[in-house]
């Protein structure tokens, strides 16, 4: 293992066009660690898979102080594929990776990801619900002798991470922390009979929707109470020729808006690859795919100025596993240079969060349409 290299990747790292911030990182202990380990089971010339990469720490780091004779990588994220293209480049490294999209059939990770692959690195997933997904699809299609390395920060590791990968895998082997990181050592994939559970449909009841969700969407299958509250609005909104549900997770905001106003063309638009599957899948379940069209983007950057006349957006709150306002201000920016002069954006949020001075600067004046003892509602004119 060339060490050197992996330092001088990890420094180079930038996490543009993400939000960059003194406290915000590109790389962590836990994808030095990954790549450290890798260098331990990986036999010279072997192939790599990367999953969740967020930079392009493992993917760029392997490649730099690895003996591998190719990489394909899976990122679920916009920004973070647009960033690992920026740091190949940077690096000399372009062109020596291939990025994989999901997979045939709906599956957002497929067999070409995994072909031939004799380790799998994976920076572990918040949610359990995704690294099932993820674990999923290793277990169907990487080779039988495949190892998986999935490692994470200690504090946000759980034994229930261990417990879904046992059910993937006939051995898994926590290693000693190292850094305050962990890595899972899993082998012997269990192939699994049917077909896989994502996306799960769920029946909203109080909405009359049926809402898909993959692993790692937001909320999964549940309507959020912000969501719940901003949709009590419903019926006061515009009539829009073009409405936009920016940061659309599985949908639900695109769907509701598109079967209440018939005539309104609708995008549904997210940086997250699981969150366009599962609203495209909602879309579908609802019966609405022709009337919304599902928009993989980095808070709209390939939108044309003043395209729109209606968004609606129930902004994130947390970079990764940070707590950011900076991820809230880059929507109302993009929704700011998206709006035509006149157009609405209508936000719901945690009402000690007051975003209202922000959106007053950056759309327009903005109105306060509801708040109750969580969240505020409020309606802004793009001026
Ligand atoms: C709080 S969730 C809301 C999801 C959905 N609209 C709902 O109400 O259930 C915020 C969503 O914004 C997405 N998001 C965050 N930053 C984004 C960005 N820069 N561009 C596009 N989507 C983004 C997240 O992936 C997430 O799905």
């Amino acid at each position: 293992m060339r060490e050197a290299e992996l330092e001088g990747i990890l420094a180079g790292l930038r996490r543009f066009p993400d939000v960059e911030a003194p406290n915000l990182f590109a790389h962590d202990a836990t994808d030095r660690l990954l790549v450290e380990t890798a260098a331990e089971h990986l036999a010279p010339g072997a192939r790599l898979a990367v999953v969740g990469d967020r930079y392009g720490a493992l993917t760029l780091g392997a490649l730099a102080a690895l003996d591998v004779s190719g990489v394909r990588v899976a990122q679920d994220l916009y920004s973070g594929r647009s960033a690992l293209q920026r740091n190949a480049e940077a690096a000399g490294l372009a062109g020596r990776f291939e990025s994989v999209g999901p997979g045939e059939g709906g599956g957002l990770y497929g067999a070409r990801l995994f072909e031939d692959a004799s380790v799998v690195l994976l920076q572990l997933p918040r949610s359990l619900a995704e690294l099932e997904e993820i674990a999923d699809a290793v277990a169907r299609h990487a080779p039988d002798d495949a190892v998986l390395l999935a490692g994470g920060r200690v504090k946000h590791m759980s034994l229930g991470m261990n417990s879904v990968l046992e059910r993937f895998f006939e051995s898994v082997q926590p290693q000693l922390a190292e850094r305050k990181s962990r890595v899972l050592v899993a082998r012997g994939p269990k192939r699994p009979a049917g077909p896989p559970r994502f996306p799960v449909l769920d029946e909203v009841a109080e909405l009359g929707i049926t809402v898909a969700s993959h692993g790692a969407a937001f909320s999964g299958g549940k309507l959020d109470i912000g969501t719940r509250f901003l949709l009590s609005f419903l019926d006061r909104m515009p009539d829009a020729r073009h409405a936009v549900d920016l940061g659309c997770g599985t949908g639900i905001l695109a769907a509701m808006y598109a079967r209440s106003h018939p005539r309104a063309r609708v995008t549904a638009t997210d940086q997250s690859a699981a969150a366009v599957a599962s609203s495209t899948a909602t879309a579908v379940a609802n019966g609405l795919a022709g009337r919304i069209a599902v928009v993989h983007d980095d808070a709209m950057s390939g939108f044309g100025e003043g395209s729109a006349d209606l968004i609606l957006l129930n902004p994130p709150f947390h970079l990764g596993a940070s707590v950011h306002a900076g991820a809230a201000l880059k929507m109302f920016e993009a929704a700011a240079r998206v709006l035509a002069p006149g157009g609405e954006l209508w936000t719901v949020y945690n009402s000690h969060l007051q975003y209202r001075p922000a959106l007053e600067r950056l759309i327009g004046a903005t109105t306060e349409l509801g708040r109750n003892p969580k969240f505020t509602v409020t309606r802004s004119i793009k001026a």
